[in-house]
């Protein structure tokens, strides 16, 4: 009985811990070794690392098979049968997908096998955790053979302890992805980008004292902009070590508190002649937390964001949003991970004129928010709530919940992000209704100073563009996709069309657009030239210009990007054209129309 009691016990609490959502944020500036690199990889089609040949769980056993992959099992004499060897198996860079670096996965959706060796010396009382910025789709994580946890959503991170675990020579991380789409997934099966598969955003150890800061809100108060309010959170928190202090030193703020009972601590500091972050101003200010003998800095930029009435307000003025959408994709044709593919992105849309990036559709790397904070645009972060999930089936709408919170807790101190979106042309029914409205009631929970919006779809035609989506009411900021010459509609009639909404609320137009192939010319009425790009943007900005309540726009797209929809042979090739750049860094026709608009806009 006692043993059966203690295997429930442990297997709760490693349950617990594979389950855990206590999610570390401000990674980059904590005690870290990242475990980027080559590591080996096994393509694994039919699971056989997994389930045994009748279908056991390899995982499930109570003493796992040396034939399960995350045992990374050699053999020991030449009569033993092992069949996967993964230091003799191919190699692949990480962070990066498998699409991209192995030709013959280009298409491939299904299981892959990752294992990385090292050694770690960790002091007693010091504590260490495996953090993943992000894999795509399902990721199964085994560190030394034992499971620590699967974890579904490839764009946000998590992370694991492995205190107990880990040992000083020869660990070995083994990940099983799987990027296989199914319906109930967010995303749902179709999406119009690539389906890049693996670990695609960086792995890093971190290690912390045993009770240390978890996670933490540095952020101008709602309420009151003369005052900076939060949280900080404690892991493990012990009652003899409640002291935390928080430095600003520019604000001359030297606050002292003491950690609850749960853990937390609330605080509000007045903050006075503080210079507030903007795109004209990006101010960060050095921020350090200093708890039990440890100092955790970070760089937090202080502004207002509201919305009054139909007008958008960044510290008590009305701005307009130059914007520009932007898929995760670099200059290879890959997920985009790295501070250099931030660079190249958030330069382009500098230059085209923009204080403001719509990073669709799924909460992009960490690096190229916290690029946007340095350089000074606005950003709006969305999840993958795209067309057609399962609105009626609770853990879709968990797992949409689960990605929201995590995007959050990493991002909810970036000045920079202004608007969290809560999903993409999703089609109008009570379900989706009552999703959304969720979704939207979830994020004010977890942070009230930030605006919430979706990407409409419109009832267009007779000459009107409605805006009447009934979830508007739970959004601050009302934001529609509108494809008049592309998708329908005649573009010599622009200039008549007249566009109504219901809301007295902010609007964006999110996405508009039209396909081109960079270098192939014709006149402004043949599809796929320039020309014909070129035209479409002037006749839609003619429109645009007239909609009511106009706050911003995000033109669809700034590159380029990889669609299996996409297929047209000498034109589309398995890209959306729709880029004002193509995908190897020329500047369309289209891109200086949209550039002479922005500096227009300017003057105003
Ligand atoms: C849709 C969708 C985009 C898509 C674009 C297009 O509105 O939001 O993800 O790529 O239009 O059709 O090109």
């Amino acid at each position: 009985m006692k043993k059966l009691l203690i295997t429930l016990l442990l297997t709760f609490s490693i349950l617990g811990q594979a389950q855990n959502q206590n999610l570390i944020s401000n990674v980059p500036n904590r005690h870290t070794t990242s475990l980027n690199g080559v590591w080996n990889y096994i393509v694994d089609p039919y699971e056989t690392g997994y389930y045994s040949f009748h279908h056991d769980v390899y995982d499930k056993q109570e003493k796992p098979s040396k034939a399960a992959y995350f045992s990374n099992y050699h053999a020991v004499n030449k009569q033993e049968l092992v069949e996967y060897d993964f230091d003799k198996s191919p190699k692949i860079n990480i962070p990066g997908d498998w699409n991209s670096q192995v030709p013959e996965l280009k298409y491939y959706e299904g299981n892959v096998w990752f294992k990385k060796s090292f050694d770690y010396d960790l002091k007693t009382q010091k504590r260490l955790f495996v953090y993943i910025g992000a894999i795509n789709y399902k990721a199964d994580v085994y560190l030394n053979g034992k499971k620590l946890g699967t974890h579904e959503g490839g764009f946000t991170p998590f992370n694991y302890e492995v205190t107990s675990i880990v040992k000083p020579k020869d660990n070995y991380l083994v990940i099983k992805v799987d990027n296989t789409r199914h319906k109930e997934d967010v995303p749902t099966l179709n999406t119009d980008w690539w389906n890049y598969g693996g670990i695609t955003r960086d792995v890093t150890l971190i290690e912390e004292s045993a009770s240390f800061v978890e996670d933490y809100t540095i952020q101008l108060d709602k309420k009151d902009k003369n005052k900076i309010s939060g949280f900080v959170k404690i892991n493990n928190f012990n009652p003899a070590q409640n002291a935390v202090a928080i430095a600003i030193p520019e604000l001359k703020i030297n606050y002292k508190g003491k950690v609850g009972a749960d853990g937390i601590v609330k605080f509000e500091i007045p903050s006075k002649n503080v210079s507030y972050w903007s795109p004209e101003n990006p101010k960060l200010y050095e921020v350090t937390i200093d708890f039990n003998g440890e100092k955790l800095k970070d760089n937090i930029g202080f502004r207002t964001i509201e919305t009054q009435e139909d007008k958008i307000l960044l510290n008590g003025k009305q701005i307009f949003l130059r914007g520009i959408s932007i898929h995760e994709e670099n200059a290879k044709g890959g997920r985009a991970n790295s501070e250099e593919d931030a660079l190249r992105l958030l330069n382009w849309a500098k230059e085209l004129g923009c204080n403001y990036v719509r990073l669709a559709h799924y909460p992009h790397n960490e690096n190229i928010i916290r690029l946007a904070d340095k350089l000074g645009l606005m950003v709006w972060e969305e999840i993958p709530v795209y067309w057609t999930v399962e609105f009626t089936r609770k853990e879709t709408y968990n797992n949409a919940q689960n990605q929201l919170t995590a995007a959050i807790t990493r991002d909810k101190n970036r000045a920079c992000i202004i608007i969290w979106s809560m999903a993409n042309e999703t089609p109008v029914s009570d379900a989706r209704n009552n999703f959304i409205k969720n979704l939207a009631e979830h994020t004010k929970s977890l942070d009230n100073t930030r605006l919430i919006s979706a990407a409409l779809l419109t009832q267009s035609g007779d000459g009107f563009g409605t805006i009447n989506d009934e979830i508007g009411q739970y959004l601050d900021i009302i934001a529609f996709n509108q494809y008049l010459g592309w998708y329908g509609g005649n573009l010599e009639d622009a200039e008549k069309i007249l566009w109504k909404t219901k809301y007295n609320k902010p609007v964006i137009v999110s996405e508009f657009g039209g396909d081109a192939k960079a270098g192939l010319h014709g006149e402004k009425n043949e599809r796929w030239t320039e020309e014909y790009q070129e035209y479409l943007y002037i006749q839609n900005l003619k429109m645009i210009e007239k909609i009511p309540h106009l706050s911003g726009l995000s033109p669809w797209i700034l590159v380029d990007f990889r669609s299996p929809r996409r297929l047209l042979p000498g034109i589309q090739d398995e890209y959306n054209r729709k880029g004002l750049i193509s995908n190897d860094g020329q500047k369309k026709k289209a891109f200086y129309i949209m550039q002479d608009w922005y500096k227009k806009k300017i003057k105003d």
